[in-house]
């Protein structure tokens, strides 16, 4: 795959050739029409599900292939003949098709659908959770991930996916930090321009196309309290300086879509904000691409209490800027009534339904509508995909700890006892919006411990139930553990605690877990855990408690052989932190990157009890339980020789900085290097550290490398007093090191 950016569609440029077909269409459109392109429905919705299942059922029994759309109730059909709906959400291609031939060919103006779908972390094959994903910092990994995720979507009939999820998120109670690349802005832009370009692409082998849709704009992962849908309140600064720059950067890498937030911030909704959709994306970065809103979101202005009505709340989005209205029903049934009435000009209604038509050209649709229904059969599931899929759970696990370096496990290192309720299970182990994933595909980690071991070398007991209700075994447990020489836990969170509205308030093992491992411990074996989860946990307890921790998350169909290759040493973890994981709940939102204040803790984590009147907590340190960018191996980096090249620079250069590091273990790994900086004076505050550099670096043991990075001046600037971003010249420190809290420390000047 090429990685050069001009190969990539870009859905976010204007063609001269698509805005003259968009003209000319839109000159012959009726306002219904129009208002039609503005709509996506869900035409499922309100289907007897379970007449459908029985009918499933039967074709099956009679060795019938079941034909989804032959259920579709008239009603969807007439609505799509009237060119009602442009969009609709589809992840099935027969059905997909069979719409697509009705709005094609039944409708006036036979405009192509969009069938757009949430294709989170694969289609079929199942890839790690995105944060997981994150935790490889490896972008180009990422895309050819989403690669995977796009043919199997294409070829199912889908051109447009809700997705990636660019939300910096700094509070694991959140659900859906799952869904995003951790509280890093610099990481996080990183990734969403892989993931845009993996799931853009070149030409899919399928032949169509696909666009990305960062999602939410905006500032959705500040919610209060970590609480799902809450409010959020957020300054312009912060906004701008941290939430906003994930979507430029997504945008820049050619994304024509995203989707307004279900979120207010600072009391005015995602939904109807003039100035998140219409001073910044519209006026500032010029972009002219295609906003939908969230599920219902327009509708929920009612609740949100800024619209008194479904019709004003439709008036409230269109003229902030929302061209598409997800499932509220408010544009279908008010919005040709308002531009009648005049209250929404037409000139706002047709800028919007441009914004859609040159989508859909950009996407080809007109020419190539329809999917070949024989292709899924030969994409899904490619042997290749399952072997991506691999690589990726590898390299998305993060050794946590690894005393008197336990792992990997040993030849001879005697019986092992598997214990937990996640050791033998499938479905978890997708995570959630797993889409049209199957836990029938997934390897359990008993599975990938049975590759290196024979039957008679361990013994399996769940110990309780994953959702913690009951302790089913515990005493068979607890003979298995006596009669081992080593525990492997395979514990953690089911796939339904994390994602969307699954918010948390207690981030420890859920249930009874904790019990079971208390019993486990008490034993005195040494003992290796295995934590499947889809957010940060705090699980202080637990970390003393075991030997080893390998944080596994919910890491897709290929996650049990992943975790065995790593806890048998066939692969060396190389994963790091992309949230920080706290000590206790009370220290969130917690994050790397936070400000100094006027009287900041030093950094070997005081408590108030050492020294008062100190920011800090009587209870626990500031510090995390395991900080950002934290990560061990199976080897040892040695870091030296911290170099700044670039001791004072101007505003428009380039600060070089390098580093010598060295494998002074014995086995081949790869480091993630980071690098980060702090503005000591500025003329708002600045955070204490800032990532702006990062590589993998593989060494053979023995071999050192100096890894040099070059980071632009400007790209160390923030919105000053007056907002506008600037570099101010000054003083700064740099590290290089292996995480957010170690590294050589040195120092630079920019210069006016
Ligand atoms: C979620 C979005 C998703 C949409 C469509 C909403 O509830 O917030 O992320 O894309 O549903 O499924």
């Amino acid at each position: 795959m090429s990685a050069h950016p001009e190969h990539y569609y870009r859905y976010n440029q204007l063609d001269p050739i698509i805005e003259k077909r968009v003209d000319e269409l839109i000159a012959r459109m009726t306002l219904e029409e129009k208002v039609g392109q503005l709509v996506q429905q869900y035409p499922f919705s309100g289907l007897d599900w379970d007449l459908i299942n029985q009918q499933k059922v039967l074709a099956e029994e009679q060795g019938q292939a079941f034909i989804f759309h032959r259920v579709l109730p008239p009603e969807v059909d007439a609505f799509l003949l009237a060119g009602k709906t442009g969009t609709v959400s589809c992840s099935d291609v027969r059905t997909a098709n069979y719409m697509q031939h009705l709005a094609m060919e039944g409708s006036r103006l036979g405009i192509p659908l969009l069938v757009a779908n949430d294709v989170i972390h694969g289609f079929r094959t199942i890839f790690p959770i995105p944060l997981a994903g994150s935790c490889s910092w490896n972008p180009e990994l990422l895309e050819q991930a989403e690669r995977v995720a796009a043919e199997e979507a294409s070829a199912s009939g889908i051109s447009w996916i809700f997705s990636p999820m660019v939300d910096i998120a700094r509070d694991p109670r959140w659900g859906r930090i799952a869904e995003g690349a951790g509280e890093d802005p610099f990481l996080c832009m990183a990734i969403a321009q892989a993931r845009v370009r993996g799931l853009q692409g070149r030409d899919l082998q399928s032949g169509s196309r696909i666009a990305a849709c960062p999602k939410h704009y905006v500032g959705y992962g500040g919610a209060e309290a970590g609480r799902d849908y809450n409010t959020v309140e957020l300054s312009e600064r912060t906004l701008r300086d941290v939430y906003l720059p994930p979507f430029k950067a997504a945008f820049d890498a050619g994304a024509g879509s995203t989707m307004s937030a279900f979120n207010e911030i600072s009391g005015v909704p995602g939904t109807s904000n003039p100035f998140t959709l219409g001073t910044v994306l519209r006026q500032e970065w010029q972009w002219p691409g295609v906003v939908i809103s969230d599920f219902n979101s327009i509708g929920e202005l009612v609740r949100h209490g800024v619209a008194a009505n479904l019709k004003e709340a439709a008036r409230l989005a269109i003229l902030a800027g929302v061209d598409i209205d997800m499932e509220s029903g408010a544009y279908a049934n008010h919005l040709a009534e308002l531009v009648e009435e005049g209250r929404v000009p037409l000139e706002v209604l047709d800028e919007s339904v441009r914004r859609v038509l040159r989508l859909k050209f950009g996407l080809g649709l007109f020419e190539h509508p329809f999917t070949d229904e024989t292709l899924a059969e030969r994409v899904i599931l490619d042997p290749t995909f399952r072997t991506l899929a691999l690589e990726v759970a590898r390299q998305s696990m993060v050794l946590l700890k690894n005393q008197a370096d336990l792992l990997p496990l040993k030849a001879g290192q005697g019986r092992l006892a598997v214990i937990g309720p996640l050791a033998d299970n499938r479905a978890d182990l997708l995570g959630c919006w797993a889409g049209a994933g199957q836990a029938a595909d997934v390897d359990t980690v008993l599975e990938g411990i049975k590759n290196y071991l024979p039957d008679s070398a361990f013994t399996y007991v769940p110990g309780c139930t994953l959702d913690g209700a009951a302790l089913v075994d515990l005493s068979e447990a607890l003979t298995a553990a006596r009669a081992a020489d080593l525990v492997v836990l395979a514990v953690g969170e089911g796939e339904g605690l994390s994602g969307e509205s699954h918010s948390r308030t207690h981030l420890g093992l859920p249930g009874r877990q904790q019990e079971l491992v208390d019993a486990i411990a008490a034993l005195g074996k040494p003992i290796v855990c295995v934590l499947m989860c889809g957010r940060p946990l705090v699980i202080p307890r637990l970390v003393e408690q075991v030997d080893a921790l390998l944080l596994a998350w919910h890491n897709g169909i290929r996650a049990g052989q992943a975790v065995a290759d790593i806890l048998f040493g066939a692969v060396n973890p190389s994963g790091k932190l992309t949230a920080s994981w706290p000590r206790a709940e009370g220290q969130i939102p917690l994050y790397y990157a936070h400000k100094s204040t006027g009287r900041p803790a030093d950094s070997s984590g005081t408590t108030q009890f050492e020294v008062p009147f100190l920011s800090t907590y009587l209870d626990e340190p500031n510090t995390p339980l395991f900080q950002f960018g934290f990560g061990l191996s199976y080897t040892r980096f040695a870091y030296t020789d911290l170099k700044v090249e670039t001791p004072s620079i101007p505003l428009e250069g380039t600060l070089t900085a390098s580093v010598a590091i060295k494998n002074s273990g014995n086995r081949a790994g790869t480091e993630i290097v980071q690098l980060y900086v702090r503005d000591l004076v500025g003329s708002v505050t600045r955070p204490v550290k800032e990532l702006k550099g990062f590589e993998r670096v593989p060494l053979e043991p023995g071999d050192e490398r100096r890894v040099r990075f070059e980071v632009p001046v400007q790209s160390l600037g923030f919105h000053g007093l007056d907002m506008h971003y600037v570099v101010e010249p000054g003083d700064f420190k740099i590290w290089i090191g292996p995480d957010s809290q170690a590294g050589l420390e040195g120092a630079f000047e920019v210069r006016p």
